[in-house]
């Protein structure tokens, strides 16, 4: 963990139904935030890094997010690019859970 990190309060865990992703904004950004089948949960940066599109209204398989506009995908977990025309990877950011609440390092 760097000594910038600035863990932000985001959204409680039941906010986000297990195998999904929920939008969160936060300042001038806006996030996507996933949970698994197993309650671990995830950030990215909420635009696609290939046109102007909110992976938070995509779709969630295991651990891809596949762009709702022309179906690129990402792993959440790491941000990578999987498939065109999706080539640039997705901003991650730190998650961890406290008391059901899912927090976020901005940064
Ligand atoms: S906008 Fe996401 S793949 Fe094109």
């Amino acid at each position: 963990m760097s000594n910038n990190s600035n863990w932000i309060k985001a959204l409680s865990v039941t906010d986000v139904p297990k195998n999904d992703v929920k939008r969160w904004d936060y300042g001038t950004k806006s996030f996507a935030i996933f949970r698994t089948a197993e309650d671990r949960c995830y950030a990215t940066d909420d635009t696609c890094t290939h046109e102007h599109a909110r992976m938070s209204d995509g779709f969630v398989m295991n651990h891809t997010i596949e762009c709702p506009r022309h179906a690129g995908s990402f792993d959440f977990r790491t941000g990578e690019a999987l498939n065109p025309p999706a080539c640039i990877n997705l901003k991650t950011y730190a998650t961890k859970i406290e008391d059901g609440v899912i927090y976020v390092d901005v940064g």
